[in-house]
């Protein structure tokens, strides 16, 4: 077996990564269940008040619900997690009427700090995983409207990130074998059927959310609040746990300044075994990397090698098939709102980054792409 083959990450800690990330699901049902706040009652009602421009009912919602929190600091993760989740959608509601929670509502930002730093998160508002997977299904889902669009827009976030937790545990999973073995390619191709439900997520959002509908109704909910006197974007499509599949495949060892930037700003609000994943990987040669070494060898492919570059190459085609559509609809969004704001006004996504970085990422996955094909037809 070639040396560049070895195996590049330490295994142990790999497996115990994807066990902690097979508990994802769970914790995140948990959180969903949790009501802390006694919120409910709240969010069954927020529709109504968006939808009639009463955001005093809001207000003073969101202050009945703040009273509750400073007694309860002995919460664990799930309730301060859920109280997090409550708490930042009702502020991101008032933001949309251009009230600053924390200027209309006493405790707003001690509360958000409190149940943060409680629980050890790195930023003191939710992240898009709260608004996703962490947030009920059925008649306690939290929306900011009563619009289908909103439902549709959720439930394919949801199965997105579903899906983009099994494809990371599948692709770490592969990870602990040598790239030239039948146990690398195997798990390579269980992440990439994973990851299909991102294609049919996107398809059905591009054909029943027009950019009118979402640039009108459910972007004006994810605009950035003030805690303590400083601004923090509203969750985003950025916050996924893609990032760490970027990582393995190519980002590792990547030093691009606006690939950093935009990573590392991002990957601090996903939970802290995403985190600790990016740890374990940040500075190894990324996949790609070893791959462009075994074309300078020249060597013709055993059989377990060339399964396993397609296999990889198959995910990259997957991803590059959501990354594509994805993009555009992205694009039509941004370009219907620089047609209504005016010329000359900055548009930018939810994460408070624009669509550059969007774009860099669906470049690197067709740069990828062309390498393992290139490997593939030359070797
Ligand atoms: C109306 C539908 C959508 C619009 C307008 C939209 C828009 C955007 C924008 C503007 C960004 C840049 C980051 C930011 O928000 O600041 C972004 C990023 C992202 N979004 Fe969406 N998005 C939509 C639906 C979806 C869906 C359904 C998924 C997946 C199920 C998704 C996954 C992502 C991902 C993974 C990123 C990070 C960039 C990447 O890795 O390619 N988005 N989206």
């Amino acid at each position: 077996m070639n040396c560049l083959y070895e195996l590049f990450y330490n295994p142990v800690t790999l497996h115990k990564l994807v066990t902690t990330l097979e508990q994802e699901a769970a914790i995140n049902q948990r959180i969903a269940a949790s009501d802390p706040l006694n919120a409910d009652v709240v969010f069954q009602r927020l529709p109504d008040w968006n939808e009639r421009n009463e955001s005093e009912e809001i207000r003073q919602a969101l202050a009945g619900i703040i009273a509750n929190v400073t007694s309860q600091l002995e919460w664990d993760y799930t309730s301060c997690s859920a109280a997090i989740r409550d708490i930042s959608m009702l502020g991101a509601a008032l933001i949309r009427f251009e009230r600053e929670p924390e200027e209309c509502v006493s405790g707003f930002s001690d509360a958000l700090l409190a149940l943060s730093t409680h629980i050890g998160a790195q930023i003191p508002r939710d992240s898009f995983i709260d608004y996703t997977s962490r947030n009920p299904s059925g008649a306690r889902e939290r929306t900011f409207t009563s619009t289908p669009q909103e439902k549709i827009f959720l439930n394919s976030l949801r199965q997105g990130m579903l899906a983009l937790d099994l494809c990371l545990i599948h692709l770490l999973t592969a990870c602990t074998f040598p790239i030239a073995s039948q146990e690398f390619a195997s798990s390579v191709h269980t992440a990439t059927s994973s990851f299909q439900a991102m294609i049919a997520a996107i398809v059905q959002v591009k054909r029943e959310i027009t950019p009118e509908a979402f640039t009108h109704y459910i972007r004006p909910f994810f605009e950035p609040f003030h805690i303590a006197g400083k601004g923090f974007s509203a969750p985003s499509g950025a916050e996924m746990s893609i990032l760490n599949i970027d990582q393995i495949l190519w980002g590792a060892d990547c030093t691009d300044e606006l690939y950093t930037t935009y990573f590392r700003a991002n990957i601090i609000r996903l939970p802290t075994v995403y985190q600790e994943i990016t740890q374990a990987v940040v500075g190894q040669k990324s996949l790609l990397s070893l791959l462009k070494e075994r074309i300078t060898l020249g060597s013709a492919l055993n059989r377990e090698e060339r399964r396993s570059i397609q296999e990889i190459h198959q995910l990259l085609t997957r991803m590059y098939t959501f990354r594509m559509p994805h993009y555009k609809v992205a694009e039509e969004n941004v370009l219907l709102r620089q047609r209504e704001c005016g010329a000359g006004q900055e548009i930018r996504g939810s994460s408070g980054f624009g669509l550059v970085e969007t774009k860099y990422v669906l470049d690197q996955t067709i740069r990828c792409r062309h390498i393992t094909s290139e490997i593939l037809s030359s070797l």
